[in-house]
């Protein structure tokens, strides 16, 4: 059994120190009250925190031997004014920010890489027929996406986006030469004016592209389109199986209503379809 105790380099030491100093509920309110009024005496924060003042200074001179509070040196004790150090907060939030990039995992870097380079998102137009088309007809041959079982031609989805909404919009991911990659919509959920809050949709990405955080993206995008159009709530319908739309759908913090079992008959199959929503607001 190992018994030799870990000794800190500075860095860790110095980061160590200040969390140390900061894990105390007066000393974090010490701490707030002077990031907002800049700086303090002693009597003008006893008057903003409930504190005896032999408390409050022993709670500065921590805070100080932290490097976390300057003091001015000038003047006597009750005069004195006591600040933030801000390139200390500074040096704790660049290490801590530095150990959430670390965390992230190699895939995700990738992803998001990945995504800034070479992803763009906007409105579908007639022109993307035939690209939603060929996407949406590679899902439903898959079989795992859709009890829709019709392909469809080029046609027939610049007639689909022709009859569209402004309240139910397409969009498509383009790659860096511009090819569409992947699209996603939003679908009327029904008809009543009572469900004119609650929308349906759809997300679709080129088979030889799948995995590469375009779903991901095209998701977040509509979600942010569903938000501006007012909506209330976004749900789904999918197989359990689709192991890919799972992962999307709880990555987007889609939560589960309930499964119909044996709900429809694909290739002389019954098939389960899971119901998901997720209210935004
Ligand atoms: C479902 C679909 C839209 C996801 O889009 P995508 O671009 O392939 O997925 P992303 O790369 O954005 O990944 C989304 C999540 O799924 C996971 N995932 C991707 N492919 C996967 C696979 N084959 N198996 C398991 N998980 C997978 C990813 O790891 C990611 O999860 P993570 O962020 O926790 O790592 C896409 O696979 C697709 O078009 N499938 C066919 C059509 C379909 O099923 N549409 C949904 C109908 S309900």
């Amino acid at each position: 059994m190992k018994t030799e105790e870990l000794i800190p380099n500075a860095q860790e030491a110095r980061v160590l120190k200040m969390l140390r100093a900061l894990a105390n509920p007066a000393r974090f309110r010490i701490v707030l009250v002077l990031a907002e009024r800049k700086d303090c005496t002693s009597g003008q924060l006893a008057e903003l925190l409930p504190l005896a003042q032999s408390s409050l200074f022993d709670h500065l001179a921590a805070l100080r031997e932290a490097g976390v509070v300057q003091v001015s040196s000038d003047g006597p004790n009750p005069n004195r004014y006591y600040c933030l150090d801000p390139s200390a907060i500074d040096f704790l939030t660049a290490y801590l920010s530095g150990l959430g990039q670390q965390a992230r995992s190699w895939k995700e870097l990738v992803k998001v890489a990945q995504k800034e380079r070479t992803m763009e998102i906007r409105d579908a137009t007639r022109e993307d027929a035939a690209a939603i088309a060929h996407i949406y007809n590679q899902g439903i041959e898959d079989r795992s996406a859709t009890l829709e079982t019709q392909l469809r031609t080029a046609e027939e989805r610049a007639e689909w986006l022709a009859a569209r909404s402004s309240r139910h919009p397409v969009l498509v991911a383009l790659d860096q030469s511009g090819a569409v990659v992947g699209w996603a919509s939003l679908n009327s959920f029904n008809p009543r004016p009572a469900y004119d809050y609650v929308v349906d949709f759809s997300v679709y990405v080129a088979r030889e592209r799948r995995g590469q955080g375009i779903g991901d993206a095209l998701l977040g995008a509509l979600e942010e389109r569903a938000r501006l159009l007012g909506y209330h709530k976004m749900v789904l319908a999918a197989f359990p199986g689709n192991a890919p739309g799972m992962r999307l759908y709880e990555r987007h913090e889609f939560q589960m209503v309930g499964i119909y079992h044996e709900q429809g008959m694909l290739d002389n199959k019954w098939v389960d379809v899971v119901l998901m929503e997720k209210l935004l607001h």
